[in-house]
């Protein structure tokens, strides 16, 4: 079954063509207008319900994707300044993310695009964070490259052969390195999400103050569930020394667990392009908004052959845009897509 209408053919379609994006994969809703690479709208209506809960709250995202994504949508509409009839697709996140979420975007998204007589597009949420790159005015990266996609549910090393060629070459096996950022700032009390927080604390902090040893994990994959473990004795130690440990000595405690992260992304990072010999990198997904791991990267550009693209920050975390130029490469390859698709939470790539 196809829910292309029979006039759908890239090729007699406007170029470059207005794309509506519908994001709901986790905890915000966001509704994005692109033209070709030109992002006319990208709103983001966060769920400010789960801050007091210290992490996302399944049902309570369902419930505010419902209740925020007609608001959203239009909101986009009208930043963008068109009108349904403009658009020629509507791309949507399918997986992969919590599967209440997810239902709430993939139903709307297919629906919405039916009602209006255009196709709609199921885009993989984690390629997606990769094609932000091609958002905006700035340099593309340069085909093939190694992308250090590093998200609240996702850590991977990704090389990028095309836009829809993507392989993993390595990811962790636990625990992401945003979910390791998130976990440590709730030890230590702190707001979630906590890795823009603990990003804050530590550029006042020094990393050198306290070690954490290295997890050994084979090839490209990495850990950062034993590094969690880690940090949570050694705070709890120093509380049963000084009740006032991790108050007095916040900003130390986020620049040392901030470098022991980073030091195990960039460890591998080196070896992919060790591995490949490919020096084109891009860093995409939440944590790429780190400021820390943004300063090492730059460096790393400056002392060695690497080429490194860094996304501006409004397309690291979640966004819609990127979901739309995610659909727009994918209506490029004249693929129809059915009306039947259904939510994949654990999606892979294919
Ligand atoms: O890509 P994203 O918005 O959502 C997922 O697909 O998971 O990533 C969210 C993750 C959270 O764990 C958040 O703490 C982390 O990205 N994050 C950061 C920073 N900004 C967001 N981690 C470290 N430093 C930041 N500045
Ligand atoms: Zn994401």
């Amino acid at each position: 079954m196809s829910n292309l209408p029979a006039y759908f053919s890239a090729e007699i379609m406007p170029q470059p063509r207005y794309i509506l994006a519908v994001e709901s994969s986790c905890d915000d809703t966001g509704v994005a207008v692109i033209r070709g690479n030109e992002v006319l709208s990208n709103v983001i209506a966060n769920q400010s319900v789960h801050e007091k809960y210290g992490g996302v709250v399944p049902e309570l995202a369902s419930r505010a994707h419902a209740q925020n994504i007609v608001p959203t949508l239009t909101e986009a509409l009208n930043q963008a300044n068109i009108t349904p009839g403009d658009l020629s697709a509507v791309a949507y996140t399918y997986g992969p993310g919590l599967m209440g979420s997810l239902h709430v975007g993939v139903a709307f998204a297919k629906s919405w695009a039916w009602a209006h007589g255009i196709p709609s597009i199921p885009v993989n949420h984690m390629q997606a964070h990769v094609l932000a790159h091609f958002l905006g005015p700035k340099s593309n990266p340069k085909f093939p490259f190694i992308c250090l996609t590093v998200s609240g549910g996702h850590t991977q090393l990704v090389k990028v052969k095309s836009a829809l060629d993507m392989e993993v070459l390595g990811e962790t096996r636990d625990d992401a390195a945003g979910e390791a950022f998130d976990k440590v700032a709730k030890l230590m009390g702190l707001p979630y999400p906590g890795g823009p927080v603990l990003d804050r604390l530590a550029r006042e902090g020094d990393s050198k103050r306290y070690q954490f040893s290295r997890p050994r994990v084979a090839a490209l994959d990495m850990s950062f569930s034993g590094l969690k473990t880690q940090i949570w004795q050694f705070l709890q130690q120093g509380q049963q020394q000084d009740p006032h440990f991790v108050r007095s000595n916040k900003n130390d405690i986020a620049a040392s667990v901030q470098a022991a992260i980073l030091g195990i992304l960039m460890d591998k990072l080196q070896r992919a392009v060790d591995e490949t010999g490919i020096q084109e990198v891009a860093i995409a997904g939440g944590v790429s908004a780190n400021s820390g791991l943004r300063k090492l990267l730059l460096s790393k550009e400056e002392e060695s052959g690497w080429k490194v693209h860094i996304p501006p920050f409004e397309y690291c975390t979640d966004n819609a845009a990127m979901i739309a130029m995610a659909g727009s490469k994918l209506i490029e390859t004249g693929e129809s897509f059915p009306l039947d698709i259904e939510p994949k939470p654990r999606l892979r790539f294919s």
